[in-house]
């Protein structure tokens, strides 16, 4: 009795089997098909969203690097650290920047990478050059714009300045253009 049951029972399932395979391989099928063509869209963009080797180089943070009222007309270098990313390295290197006031009172910040070749300039460092950049390598010198005047072939690079709640913040690094 109990195995004309379980008989008939099988009996039945092989039919729903049948019908759940093919509700199911349609379902996968379609399922599958949109799945592999989504997969095409996402998966790039998820391996973009995770591999920093993909990603754009962010525009660099505004750092906080001293109080305005300490700025004046004649430069001075601030220290100070910014945080990169480098596909899966990360690091804070220390960068420098001679910040003044121009004649307008308005305040900038120069780079101290030489043009020529690399090395640092120094602000009045050389008495030769009174009030101006000067790079102990090869000579170049500059005005307090960064104006180049010998041997480099550039004028300094600039940082992007903003002023926000009584602090100089700077930002990305630019071709000069204090200078004309
Ligand atoms: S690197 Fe500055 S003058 Fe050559």
């Amino acid at each position: 009795m109990s195995e004309n049951t379980s008989h008939s029972h099988s009996e039945r399932k092989p039919g729903a089997k049948r019908e759940m395979s093919r509700r199911q391989f349609l379902a996968y099928t379609l399922g599958g098909t949109t799945g592999f063509l989504a997969a095409g869209v996402i998966v790039p963009m998820v391996r973009f969203a995770v591999d920093p080797v993909l990603q754009p180089k962010s525009a660099s943070d505004w750092v906080k690097v001293v109080e305005e009222s300490k700025i004046t007309a004649e430069p001075k270098s601030f220290k100070f650290q910014v945080h990169q990313v480098d596909g899966w390295y990360e690091s804070d290197p220390e960068l420098e920047a001679w910040i003044a006031k121009d004649s307008s009172g308005k305040i900038f910040a120069l780079n101290p990478t030489c043009k020529h070749l690399g090395c640092t300039v120094n602000w009045n460092n050389n008495p030769s050059y009174k009030d101006q950049y000067f790079c102990p390598c090869h000579g170049a010198h500059y005005t307090k714009e960064g104006k180049n005047l010998a041997v480099a072939p550039a004028p300094l690079d600039e940082y992007d300045v903003k002023i926000e709640n009584g602090f100089v913040y700077l930002g990305e690094l630019h071709a000069n253009s204090i200078v004309k």
